[in-house]
């Protein structure tokens, strides 16, 4: 158990009287939807951010004309922390979703949150609340901060005030089964060229709802989302990046407007080129990939995220035409491995990503 110090020069801790950690069946958790008992919590106004503070999970009062419930101004990060055999708690690349964050703050119109506040407040959080990460792989802590337009108006213009939070909920895997089958879009996209696609934008994610709930009507999981204009680019897969491996070698789209950049995408790259395995990042057609699958070169389909870690694809839909992967996708399986095992503090973190929590 970590020894929590309960004050800070930051910020303000109050903590919660009576731990829900009891009422938790830690073998039946549903992604997203088991909060633990603290929050962190920020707020901007008068042209600063101020009050930082860590208080008991609760409730939020706001005004109906609050400016995000109108304009969607708003963006998030999705982050985890891991619990290793000897019970130390780690964060994984923390710093870069914290980049992240203040990238699409800015792109939102969004004031830049403070690095120490940021951080004082993770750390803080997450040893309070540890007790609620399980040991074992597979076990983690999903770490949500956000943030949004709190100010009361519904002026179209970005508002003069902001709350900022972080949340954490017990994980497990994201999707039943392990592994899914996607269609690849034919008419709708999920960014385009100047837009927000590389921010974790709240909207971003709204805007797959309708074209995602279609698809798993006809029975996918997940859409394959491609470039806005010809529909021909193959760019990330739901709320995941994607990579596909044809003839031996990794390809993946490169970064741009329209594509987040991966915390997990970096990573698995990093691993893979280490492995020796040839990484391209470049612009992947599905006439190229449907071409590939035919002359029996196409080998492994999967997509990245902090949610889903890595998951491999079973199939992919174009066109009408449904395309199986082979079973067995070795080099996901691999790369997936041995990501867990440096989350997990498994083995040597040779690129110094993980932060332990004290
Ligand atoms: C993440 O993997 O962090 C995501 O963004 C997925 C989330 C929308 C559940």
């Amino acid at each position: 158990m970590i020894e929590v110090d309960k004050t800070s020069k930051l910020l303000k801790i109050e903590t919660a009287t009576k731990s829900k950690l009891t009422s938790v069946d830690f073998n039946d958790i549903v992604f997203g939807k088991t909060f633990t008992d603290h929050m962190f919590i920020c707020k901007y106004a008068d042209g600063k951010w101020q009050n930082p503070a860590i208080k008991p999970f609760q409730q939020l009062t706001l005004d109906p004309s609050a400016s995000v419930l109108h304009y969607g101004q708003a963006v998030f990060e999705g982050m985890k922390a891991f619990k290793d055999d000897n019970g130390t708690v780690w964060l994984f690349r923390p710093d870069e979703n914290f980049k992240r964050l203040n990238r699409s703050a800015h792109r939102l119109q969004i004031p830049e949150f403070p690095e120490n506040y940021f951080f004082e407040g993770l750390q803080k959080l997450i040893s309070l609340d540890s007790e609620w990460i399980k040991q074992g792989v597979g076990n983690s802590l999903y770490v949500r901060p956000f943030v949004f337009a709190s100010q009361a108006t519904v002026q179209a213009i970005a508002s003069l005030e902001y709350t900022f939070l972080i949340i954490c909920s017990p994980a497990k895997s994201y999707y039943d089964g392990g592994k899914i089958n996607v269609l690849v879009a034919e008419k709708f996209s999920r960014a385009a060229n100047g837009g927000v696609g590389f921010a974790k934008a709240a909207g971003n994610y709204a805007a797959q709802f309708y074209p995602t709930s279609e698809a798993t009507k006809k029975g996918y999981q997940q859409i394959i989302w491609t470039d806005s204009e010809k529909h021909k680019y193959l760019e990330e897969a739901g709320t995941m990046n994607i990579f596909f491996k044809i003839n031996g070698k990794l390809i993946t789209s490169p970064v741009n407007d329209r594509i987040l950049d991966g915390v997990t995408r970096k990573s698995i790259i990093t691993l893979a080129k280490d492995k020796g395995i040839d990484v391209e990042e470049r612009p992947l057609s599905i006439d190229e990939v449907v071409k590939a699958h035919k002359t029996g070169i196409l080998e492994e389909i999967f997509g990245t995220g902090t949610a889903v870690v890595v998951l491999p694809i079973s199939s992919f839909s174009y066109k009408d035409v449904s395309y199986s992967l082979p079973q067995k996708a070795d080099l996901a399986e691999n790369l997936k491995k041995e990501l867990l095992a440096i989350q997990y503090n498994q083995i040597e973190d040779r690129y110094n990503w993980t932060v332990k929590v004290d």
